[in-house]
């Protein structure tokens, strides 16, 4: 019994940890946004050039996290390549917070 009741105070230390860790990674994603990506694709996502993803429609994320990656990394069409400007990192954690601007 106090095994196990050891075992919840473990698990609820790891939930609470992963849970703030992924709390970060949208908040700093959605800074690496506003700095980076606004400026094309609107605060709300909905793109502000012609061609951009409208992602509060989904569009684009349907794909994987790795396409994504590699299309921010490398760039696609007239956006720009993202690889030596953002960290992997940041562009993980803004990839995060691109698929909370689907409604
Ligand atoms: C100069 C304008 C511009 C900037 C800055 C820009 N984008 Fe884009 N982005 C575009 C355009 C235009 C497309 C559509 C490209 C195409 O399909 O030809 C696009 C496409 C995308 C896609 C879809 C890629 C795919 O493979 O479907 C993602 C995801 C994306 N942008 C994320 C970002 C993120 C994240 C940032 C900031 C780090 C960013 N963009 C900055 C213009 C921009």
């Amino acid at each position: 019994m106090k095994k196990l009741h050891l075992n919840s105070l473990l698990w609820a230390a790891l939930l609470m940890s992963v849970a703030s860790a992924a709390t970060a990674d949208i908040r700093e994603g959605s800074q690496v946004y506003a700095k980076n990506c606004e400026i094309c694709h609107a605060g709300d996502g909905s793109g502000a050039v012609p061609d951009a993803p409208n992602f509060r429609y989904g569009d684009s994320l349907i794909r994987s996290d790795t396409d994504l990656f590699n299309s921010i990394s490398s760039g696609k069409g007239m956006m720009p390549a993202f690889q030596g400007v953002l960290s992997e990192q940041e562009i993980l954690n803004v990839i995060i917070y691109l698929r909370t601007l689907y409604q």
